[in-house]
């Protein structure tokens, strides 16, 4: 069936680049900061470390092994795999949404995507300088409520990153990650160095690493669950379609911790950017956008050579945007590449073109569709515009979903001799405490999470 051999990446460390790249992006630099200040510091941080060790690189390996078992793009993987069962269709069925959800992830990315890139033009342009009190955040409600440059900008992250993808795995996506991830973490070790100067690093520590467990419970472990397996970029086949490029000599645990600590590292070190400024200017810590798009900018704004790491800012989250964005665009491309049905360039144009539609109405729904709430049936949904829904759905509920249904995948259905073979970490108690934790773990903790998130309520119940 297959009509293409698939490339491979050249090397572990191009893999490694590729995959860190996908797990740091938005996830990292502007989600995780936000979320960090609303669930009080230190205790969600604690949360969320045990949460990648005991969920995240688990399932990170479930999803590489799955991809690279038969180095086929995800449907083919899930149908292949379970060749001769009775559930075959279904399992094919779950490829299908596993590739879907990232593109539901995109519709909302690119827009957000769009906003760094919209604000490292505006910094250059000096359309953020000599601000006034409360001048950036009539800056970013007005970005806001221009649809076209919104629509302009998210353009712009979209069409780099079809580009990317259509020049292919070693012409495409590795020498861009190649170029990016230094610079990424050039920027990064520069702001952090550039806040340890202007002082409130003791702040900083003391609020992300002073736990007050009053504030843990079941909503913010949910938080903490969807943050990580947002952040690790599980859940959604990038995992599965990036294993599937790794050469078979490879080990696969080694790649996933190396990925998994490199992603909470770069989350940790973010905080270390941002929250410094902050407490020194004392400034308040805002959530949502409000944080990184409203109160940054005034800082930068204030501070000695502001203006050079204001740019260097925005251009970071870009960067480490764009190096997500690809992975989330590769699955869909890469089955349909297979198949024979478009050659990479064309595959590449068509999703682009389904996903420009679909972004545009995200970037419409900030705006003129601002009220247009698509999804009546449902007490949670029947609130949220277009851009929240994607969220919503694709972020966090089918994410999940797909999690769960790779695990039980994995644990259950494949055979357990070439999962043994795959790692390569022989029958040791590793191997058996690995499986026991996604046959058995990950399917009643998220099981139990997905409950709370239909609607069930019992979790987070006042
Ligand atoms: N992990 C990326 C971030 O933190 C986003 C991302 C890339 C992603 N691929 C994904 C999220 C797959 C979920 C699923 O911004």
């Amino acid at each position: 069936m297959s009509h293409v051999v698939q490339e491979k990446w050249s090397s572990g460390t191009a893999f490694l680049l590729a995959a860190i790249g996908s797990a740091v992006g938005l996830g990292n630099i502007y989600r995780f900061p936000y979320i960090v200040g609303e669930n009080g510091g230190g205790a969600f941080v604690l949360l969320y470390m045990a949460v990648v060790i005991v969920f995240g690189i688990p399932l990170v390996m479930t999803e590489l092994t799955i991809g690279r078992l038969k180095q086929v793009p995800p449907i083919t993987a899930f149908t292949q795999l379970s060749e001769g069962k009775k559930s075959q269709p279904f399992w094919t069925l779950v490829g299908f949404t596993s590739i879907l959800t990232p593109l539901g992830i995109l519709g909302f990315y690119f827009v957000i995507a769009g906003w760094t890139l919209n604000y490292v033009y505006s910094i250059i342009t000096g359309k953020l300088s000599d601000l006034q009190e409360g001048q950036t955040q009539q800056v970013f409600a007005d970005l806001m409520d221009s649809p076209g440059t919104l629509i302009f900008w998210m353009t712009l992250s979209l069409v780099i990153t079809a580009f990317i993808i259509s020049r292919g795995i070693k012409a495409g996506l590795e020498r861009a990650v190649n170029i990016l991830m230094p610079l990424l973490f050039l920027i990064l070790v520069s702001l952090v160095i550039y806040s340890a100067f202007n002082g409130g690093m003791v702040e900083t520590f003391e609020f992300m690493f002073t736990p007050d467990f009053e504030k843990i419970n079941m909503k913010t472990l949910l938080e903490a669950t969807g943050q990580a397996f947002f952040s690790l970029s599980l859940g959604s086949a990038t995992m599965l379609v990036y294993g599937s490029y790794l050469p078979k000599d490879i080990s696969i645990p080694k790649m996933a911790c190396g990925v998994a600590f490199a992603d909470t590292f770069v989350a940790l070190i973010a905080g270390f950017a941002i929250f410094p400024i902050i407490f020194t200017n004392g400034m308040e810590l805002a959530s949502g956008p409000g944080l990184v798009f409203e109160t940054l900018p005034v800082i930068f704004d204030q501070m000695p050579f502001g203006q050079v790491f204001g740019i260097m800012f925005f251009l970071l989250l870009a960067f480490a945007a764009i190096t997500s964005t690809i992975s989330l665009f590769e699955p869909a491309v890469s089955n349909l590449e297979e198949r024979g049905i478009f050659t990479r360039r064309k595959a590449s144009l068509v999703v682009g073109a389904g996903l420009w539609v679909l972004a545009s109405l995200s970037a419409l729904s900030l705006n003129v569709l601002k009220d247009w709430h698509p999804l009546t049936f449902n007490d949670t949904l029947k609130n949220q515009n277009i851009m929240d829904l994607l969220e919503y759905l694709s972020a966090n509920g089918m994410m999940l979903v797909n999690a769960l249904l790779a695990a039980i995948f994995l644990g259950w259905i494949v055979n357990r001799k070439a999962v043994l073979d795959e790692l390569g970490l022989g029958d040791s108690w590793l191997f058996k405490f690995w499986r026991t934790i996604i046959k058995v773990v990950v399917p009643i903790a998220i099981g139990y999470l997905l409950l709370d998130f239909l609607g069930y309520g019992f979790l987070t119940a006042e």
